[in-house]
């Protein structure tokens, strides 16, 4: 049987930025924005996003392009040596650690969509009258299994459905759809009365903030531009497995970055005003995942117009989150598709029973959730990520920029070689440093120690994965 591949190149980049647009934009974002302080934090994520994120996107277009194999098969053929196969094994389990709570999340984004659709109906908007109580019992219990195991049946039908009469078609009318009720809520909340208050928040820049605390923003900026981006478990190598024809890689990288950035950005233009305008301010409220829930629910609740609009809120987060669920569960269902032959609803079958077991532990266990979602995720992300450049730059060496080249335009064959270098040393050295930090090592041994463990742990690893080309 042939592999299939996207029917057009719109089609791809669609289903990327249906990829990278989701929970990570419009849920994760705000908040860790919040959380770290406003404007000086969306700096450095956006500084992170342009110099990290885009050439480790392109790295993942390289391997998957190059390869046309799911993640597994892929670093396996490329080197030439079952041992890679094992990375990107680890990738595959990363993605099924991440979709265990994405699902749960997006379960949650069904409920309140559902009752807000309901309100629109009958007048009464269930989560209206106790915001706190409302998320509480949506978001833990039987409940939260039940709309957990909802959502991830709705991804698995457009898997199963495939690459073209699925994900691409389902992705081209999803998208355009974010968009626009994104723009038009965006307008709405500019009318609220806190939105002065919040774009200032949001959008001041501030120097201060960014020079008093730059390394204690790296992280979590790292952290969030990783996720957004989708990068760190293979989706993006899967994504790009399925093209065929050789266009300019970095031109696709660019134009999913900036969508992807503009939905998170305008997502911030939506939620912002909302909290002000009630009075909670960002950062303060105790935050964490139900924050943002809570927040947004009673704003709704007490906005002129709050039904209509928390249903289109809901809807574009609903919309947003299923495109991505679908391209993490993709991973796993094209590897078991190349690697044994399985067909589509099988594998679908196969990672959406295995997923409803360990979404339902997250949805019902509180601690589980927490602790995968957050530090979890951030580090399984990060090693994932820095695995893949290593292994673009010092396994693939030459042939990431042969592919990297095809396709591209007069300005992509010039910036080749000092992207692979990037990706190759510069990245990985910053990737194992923001899990230094992460871990709190910094503050220990101070900055440059950090640096000089930072340097230390990559050429270990340079080291080993030389030797690990030569079995080849
Ligand atoms: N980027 C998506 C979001 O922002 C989530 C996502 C999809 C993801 N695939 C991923 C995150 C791979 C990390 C790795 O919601």
């Amino acid at each position: 049987m042939t592999r299939e591949t996207w029917a057009t190149r719109a089609g791809f980049i669609l289903a990327a930025v249906g990829s990278a647009v989701g929970l990570g934009n419009i849920w994760r974002f705000p908040w860790i924005t919040a959380e770290n302080g406003g404007s000086a934090f969306l700096a450095v994520y956006l500084g992170i996003v342009l110099l990290v994120g885009v050439p480790g996107l392109l790295g993942m277009f390289v391997i998957g392009r190059r390869a046309k194999r799911n993640p597994v098969g892929a670093l396996r053929s490329l080197s030439g040596s079952n041992r890679w196969g094992f990375a990107g094994g680890f990738l595959i389990f990363s993605s099924l650690v991440l979709i265990s709570f994405y699902s749960v999340v997006g379960g949650w984004i069904l409920r309140y969509f559902g009752e807000s659709v309901v309100g629109l109906v009958t007048g009464h908007v269930r989560y209206f009258a106790n915001p706190g109580a409302a998320f509480g019992a949506a978001s833990a219990g039987l409940d939260a299994v039940a709309f957990h195991l909802v959502f991830l049946a709705l991804a698995a039908v457009i898997i199963v459905a495939g690459i073209r009469g699925g994900i691409e078609i389902a992705t081209k009318w999803m998208m355009p759809a974010i968009f626009t009720l994104l723009v038009g809520l965006g307008i709405w909340a500019s009318t609220q009365s806190g939105a002065a208050e919040a774009y200032a928040f949001y959008l001041r820049f501030d120097v201060s903030t960014l020079q008093n605390n730059f390394f204690g923003l790296l992280g979590p900026a790292a952290g969030q531009a990783l996720f957004t981006l989708s990068l760190g478990v293979g989706t993006m190598i899967t994504y790009a497995s399925y093209l065929d024809e050789d266009r300019s890689l970095p031109f696709d990288g660019a134009t999913i970055a900036v969508l992807n950035t503009i939905v998170g950005v305008l997502a911030g233009l939506v939620v912002f005003p909302l909290l002000f305008t009630l009075g909670i301010e960002p950062g303060q409220t105790g935050t964490g995942a139900g924050a943002l829930f809570v927040g947004l629910a009673g704003a709704f609740a007490q906005l002129p117009g709050g039904t209509l609009v928390a249903t289109a809120f809901f809807a574009v987060v609903a919309l947003a989150a299923l495109s991505s669920a679908i391209s993490i569960l993709e991973i796993s269902v094209s590897f078991l598709v190349d690697e044994y032959g399985l067909a589509r609803r099988r594998a679908a079958g196969l990672v959406g029973g295995l997923v409803a077991v360990t979404g339902s532990v997250c949805a019902l266990e509180p601690s589980v959730f927490g602790f995968v979602a957050g530090t979890l995720v951030d580090i399984l992300l990060t090693v994932g990520l820095a695995v893949c450049l290593v292994f673009v730059g010092w396994v693939m060496g030459r042939d990431a920029i042969t592919e990297f080249r095809n396709g591209a335009g007069s300005l992509g064959q010039t910036i080749a070689t000092p992207w692979l270098f990037g990706v190759g040393v510069l990245l990985p050295i910053f990737l194992v440093f923001t899990l230094l930090t992460t871990f709190g090592v910094d503050g220990k041994i101070g900055f440059w120690p950090t640096v000089v463990a930072a340097v230390a742990v990559a050429i270990a690893a340079f080291v080993s994965l030389r030797s690990e080309r030569s079995v080849v």
